[in-house]
This record gives C-alpha cells, sequence and structure tokens, in this order.
C-alpha cells in the first residue's frame, strides 16, 4: 500500500530510486514520483499511472545524490499527478512521501492550517505544511519534524527532504513498514528490502514511533522522547532469480508454476531428522491448551484460513473459527475462554489482521503468524511465527503464497493430531509430495485450462464457481482470482446454497464452473450441476480421478481428500490467468489492487 524509498551517497540517485520504485509498484501503481535535490534545488517530477510514464517525465541531465520516490495506491484524492507524491509544502523548502493514512488531518488542518492552500487532496499534505508553518515560526527543522509525530495519529512511513541541507533525509515510522539500507558510504530506505537489494543486502528496521536523521555515513535513530536507539542490522538472503520474471511473461505465471517445489520445500523445511513433520514444541503446547482456535485473515489468506479450519477440524479435532480480519476487529464474536489466535498473511503486513493482532495482544492471548516474510510486523508482533517458504511473490494475485500457506497449515494440523494422540492412518510426508507432483500434473496440462477459457469464459460478463465443503472453500479463491485479474464478475457459492437466491442469475449461456473431490458430497453437487443446466448454464465439470465421470472436462490426478485445495486451486489459477490474458488484462498489476494493503 504504497511504497518509498530514498537515497543519499555518492551515486546519481535518480536510477537508484526509479529502479527501486519499479521493484515496489506491487504496493500501489496508480502514480509515481521522486523528488531530487541537487545545489540547484528540488526538483520534483511526478506522473500518474505506471513506473514507465514517470521515466519519461524525469530530466535525464539532472544529477542529484540525495532523493526520495513514492509509489501510490490512492487513499485520500483519486489516482492523478495532483495528488502524486512527493508533496510540497508552500515555499518549497520542504517536501515529502509518504505510506499510510494520517486519520486527524483534518483535525491538524483545522487546528493549524486555515489559511494554507493546498495543492492536493491527500491527508500527506498537512505534513509538509505543518513542516513549513512551524520551521517559519522558528522552531529548527528537526525539532519541527519530531513535532510532527507528537500531533499526528494514524499510520506512517514517511522520508522529508530540506532544501537547505543537502545532507539530511528525515525519516519517520509508525504502523507503516519502513527499512534502512547500509552501504559503503551511503544509506537507502525502503519500504521492502526487495526496492533496495540493487545496491545492498545490509538493513536495518525501524520500530513503531521512531524517527532518523539519514545522512550519508551516519544514522540517528531515536523514539519520539529522543532516547537514540541502537538496533543491529539484518542480511536479506535473496537471488535475483527470486525477484526476475525470467523468461515467464507474467510473474503470476512463474509463481502457479513454481508451486510444486514451494510445497516440497516447506514439507523439508519441518522435517526432522527422522522425516516427520514438526511444529516448534511451543506452538504445540499452545494449540494443546487452546479450546479454540481462532484463524484471522484477508483476501485469499482468508481462503486458507478457511481450508485451515477443516483441517484442524477434521485432522486434529480442534474446533476453530475462520474470522475476515476487517470484520472481527469491530464486530468481534464471543471468545472461548482459552483461545489460540492464528494470524495468516502473505505480507505479513496487512493493516486490517494487524488491528486484530494488536487487540489480541492487549487481552492477553496468545498469537501465532503464519507469513511469507520473515521479520515483517505481524511476525514480529506475534507471539510464535510460522514461515510458509514460497520466495517473494510479486504478482498481486496471490498463488504459491496461498498454496503454501495451506501446506502449513496441514502440517499444524498433522502436528496437532499427533500430540493429541489421534491416529492418523497416514503418512503426512508421502501424502503432501503426492499433492506436490498432482500439482505438477496440472501445471504440465496448461492448454486445458487454456481451452476452458475459450470454451466457458472469455466472452461472459459473469462466472459462478460452486462446490461443497472444502470445494466451496476453492471456489471462493477461484472466483477472487477471476474477478482479481480478469474484470469478470465471478462469485463462488456453496452447490447447495444457489437455489436459495443465486440460480435467478443463472441464464442461457452463463459459465458455471463446478469442483467435485470430496466423495461425500459428489452426488449433491452433481445434482447441483443439473439444476443449473436445466436453466441454460454452460457448466466446466472439475473433479477427481475416482469419483470422476467420463464426460468431466479436467480431471484431478488422485489426492488425500484433505489435500485437494492444493491442487484444485491451481486449474482455477489458471483459468484467471488465461481469461485476463486474453481479454488484454494486466495480470500482474490488476487496476485498483494491491499486495500489501497497510491501511484499514
Ligand atoms: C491484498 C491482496 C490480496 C491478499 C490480501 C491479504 O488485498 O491484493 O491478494 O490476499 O491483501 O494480504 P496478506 O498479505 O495479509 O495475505
Amino acid at each position: 500500500m504504497c511504497g518509498i524509498v530514498g537515497y543519499i551517497g555518492n551515486q546519481d540517485a535518480k536510477e537508484i530510486l526509479v529502479k527501486g520504485l519499479e521493484k515496489l509498484e506491487y504496493r500501489g501503481y496508480d502514480s509515481s514520483g521522486v523528488a531530487l535535490l541537487n545545489d540547484s534545488g528540488l526538483h520534483v517530477y511526478k506522473e500518474q499511472g505506471r513506473i514507465a510514464a514517470l521515466r519519461e517525465v524525469i530530466d535525464e541531465q539532472e544529477q542529484a545524490k540525495v532523493g526520495i520516490g513514492h509509489t501510490r495506491w490512492a487513499t485520500h484524492g483519486k489516482p492523478s499527478r495532483r495528488n502524486a507524491h512527493p508533496h510540497l509544502s508552500n515555499s518549497g523548502r520542504f517536501t515529502i512521501v509518504h505510506n499510510g493514512v494520517i486519520e486527524n488531518y483534518e483535525e491538524l488542518k483545522a487546528r493549524y492550517l486555515l489559511d494554507i492552500p493546498f495543492a492536493s487532496d491527500t491527508d500527506t499534505e498537512v505534513i509538509v505544511q505543518l513542516m513549513d508553518k512551524w520551521v517559519e515560526s522558528g522552531v529548527a527543522v528537526e525539532n519541527a519534524f519530531r513535532q510532527l509525530f507528537l500531533e499526528i495519529k494514524g499510520s506512517y512511513a514517511v522520508a522529508l527532504l530540506d532544501n537547505q541541507d543537502l545532507e539530511t533525509i528525515y525519516v519517520g515510522k509508525n504502523k507503516s513498514p519502513l527499512l534502512i539500507g547500509l552501504g559503503q558510504d551511503f544509506h537507502v530506505i525502503a519500504s521492502d528490502a526487495l526496492a533496495m537489494l540493487q545496491v545492498t543486502n545490509q538493513f536495518v528496521e525501524l520500530m513503531d514511533e521512531e524517527i532518523v536523521i539519514l545522512r550519508q555515513t551516519s544514522k540517528r535513530i531515536t523514539n519520539l522522547s529522543g532516547e537514540i536507539v541502537q538496533r543491529r542490522p539484518f542480511y536479506v538472503k535473496l537471488d535475483a532469480s527470486d525477484i526476475e520474471k525470467g523468461p515467464y511473461p507474467h510473474y503470476m505465471l512463474k509463481e502457479i508454476d513454481e508451486q510444486p517445489v514451494v510445497i516440497r520445500k516447506v514439507i523439508s523445511k519441518y522435517q526432522d531428522i527422522t522425516g516427520d513433520l514438526v511444529i516448534d514444541s511451543h506452538i504445540r503446547a499452545h494449540i494443546q491448551k487452546a479450546d479454540r482456535i481462532y484463524i484471522i485473515a484477508c483476501g485469499t489468506s482468508y481462503h486458507a484460513g478457511l481450508v485451515g479450519k477443516q483441517l484442524m477440524e477434521k485432522i486434529a479435532d480442534i474446533p476453530v473459527e475462520t474470522h475476515i480480519a476487517s470484520e472481527f476487529l469491530y464486530n468481534r464474536p464471543l471468545l472461548s475462554v482459552n483461545p489460540l489466535f492464528i494470524f495468516i498473511s502473505q505480507s505479513g503486513e496487512t493493516a486490517d489482521s494487524r488491528g486484530v493482532l494488536v487487540a489480541m495482544k492487549q487481552l492477553g492471548h496468545i498469537t501465532l503468524t503464519i507469513t511469507n516474510v520473515p521479520g515483517s510486523t505481524l511476525s514480529r508482533e506475534a507471539t510464535y511465527t510460522l514461515l510458509t517458504h514460497a520466495g517473494p511473490e510479486i504478482a498481486v494475485a496471490s498463488t504459491k503464497a496461498y498454496t503454501a500457506q495451506i501446506a502449513v497449515l496441514a502440517i499444524l494440523a498433522f502436528d496437532s493430531a499427533r500430540a493429541k494422540g489421534i491416529k492418523v492412518d497416514v503418512n503426512p510426508v508421502h501424502e503432501l509430495s503426492i499433492a506436490a507432483n498432482a500439482m505438477e500434473i496440472m501445471i504440465n496440462h496448461k492448454e486445458v485450462m487454456e481451452e476452458v477459457v475459450w470454451q466457458y469464459v472469455n466472452t461472459s460478463r459473469n462466472c459462478f464457481f460452486i462446490g461443497r465443503g472444502v470445494d466451496y472453500y476453492a471456489c471462493l479463491e477461484g472466483a477472487l482470482k477471476l474477478k482479481e485479474i480478469s474484470y469478470i464478475q465471478a462469485e463462488g457459492f456453496p452447490g447447495g446454497e444457489l437455489k436459495h437466491g443465486t440460480i435467478a442469475l443463472i441464464e442461457e449461456g452463463t459459465p458455471v464452473i463446478a469442483l467435485v473431490t470430496q466423495a461425500h458430497v459428489r452426488a449433491n453437487i452433481r445434482s447441483n450441476v443439473q439444476e443449473v443446466k436445466a436453466r441454460g448454464a454452460h457448466v466446466c465439470m472439475i473433479s477427481i480421478e475416482g469419483i470422476e465421470e467420463k464426460e468431466d472436462h479436467i480431471i484431478l490426478p488422485a489426492v488425500h481428500e484433505w489435500l485437494t485445495p492444493l491442487v484444485s486451486v491451481v486449474p482455477l489459477q489458471l483459468i484467471a490467468y488465461y481469461a485476463a490474458l486474453y481479454r488484454g488484462c494486466d495480470v500482474d498489476k490488476p487496476r485498483n489492487l494491491a499486495k500489501s494493503v497497510t491501511v484499514e
């Protein structure tokens, strides 16, 4: 949700900033901008649209050794050049980039800035105008900057430049993520290390309510009371290939293809020396003590959480509720006496999930985060973390992170069952490996899904997905993928529920994708299919070996019935991919979305 970068050093900042922004585009891409500071002053370039549009407007001749940049996902003020960051103060002295939301910006405007004309519709501009006002009234720049954070409420990662000081970037952070990158004779800042791996792999993390005075060869981190904070750097171990597309036309396709390897990696990461799958003993102990598990997540991770509920209940006999974070936060259900909270988040930064985490911690509950990003906010702030080891996921629509989450939840369920003495009649490593192989088989037959798109989905304005039990959860994810990237209106429904309303939407030719992988409901879902067919629906049937019928369109290789969601989602991801591709959509960067959503 917006990405920010900064550079102060000996090299030309421009290219480093723009390359950094390109790596952060997944956080938002409706406008972008950079501010470069040199002897002739501040030079701000910004443009609506992608970073490619920004490249066009930047003056190639402008050399600067200090600069900041921003890529935006609009919250306050529509996507436009006017609302693009960096924002300048009225005097032209200060410029700022900001990721987050200033909740009390209207109050601050009314209290301090009634006489100030604003050049944008953003909440952010308040910050830079306040700097102008206070510094003009005689407050030292650093003190004014500190004063800001005593006044503003909300989430922020900000970087500010002063055109009278070529040697400093002023940095502040609360709730939105921000890292300082360390180099030989330079410093950088970035919302995500990915942006600055081009120049360094050594970073220092900033905690909430910290301020940094960043210079070429020094950094002074303080808290809001002015106390100096010392923190060790950490190293990011990533290969360029982890974050490059390689021969693939889109990150999404690469990430779909990586899934079997990711599942095998997850297995290996949770295997002990005897080959058994194990979970940290402290986590296991808390799961044993809990009388109910609450899974909290958003979007695709919520769908993984629904599958996780089934796995924990069926395999380990532990009651689980799965909740959408933004709903849980303000409409909390009655909690059990001894709950355990599991947060599932690809990015580990989602503000809605974090809101619940903070609230549950305040109540003294034990929390566990399942995430793909070590050191992310949700990982740091939870009592425990389980990593999904999927490697960086760049496409906005989540694929491999989702299946990795399900694999970790399955391992958690198997481990919990064993700890409870429940006899599980399967070998988890074997079954998960079979699932990985089955995913691979689907991936190797992409032409089947491509054909389904041509036959059923491509020219349609809507598409329904139906299934029962875990198939229904996979349908929710399949529908989300399709709507996210192809903009076809898509909904997932429990097969039995269609007749209670949604069947009214079925007309001649309406595409319905039906999923049947669960033997105990196969007759029921097939009869739901008959109901929609009778009303003209054009049905694509996805089944699984063992319960398939010869006219089914896609037949998944056999896997254990608990693990079918790992495999059944693959054709759905590919259907979404090809639908987006053939409709000319931007597969990796769908409109209005961002990958890391750090605002509530
Ligand atoms: C955004 C992304 C979704 C993602 C959701 C939750 O909306 O576009 O793909 O599922 O956030 O993100 P998280 O990082 O918490 O899994």
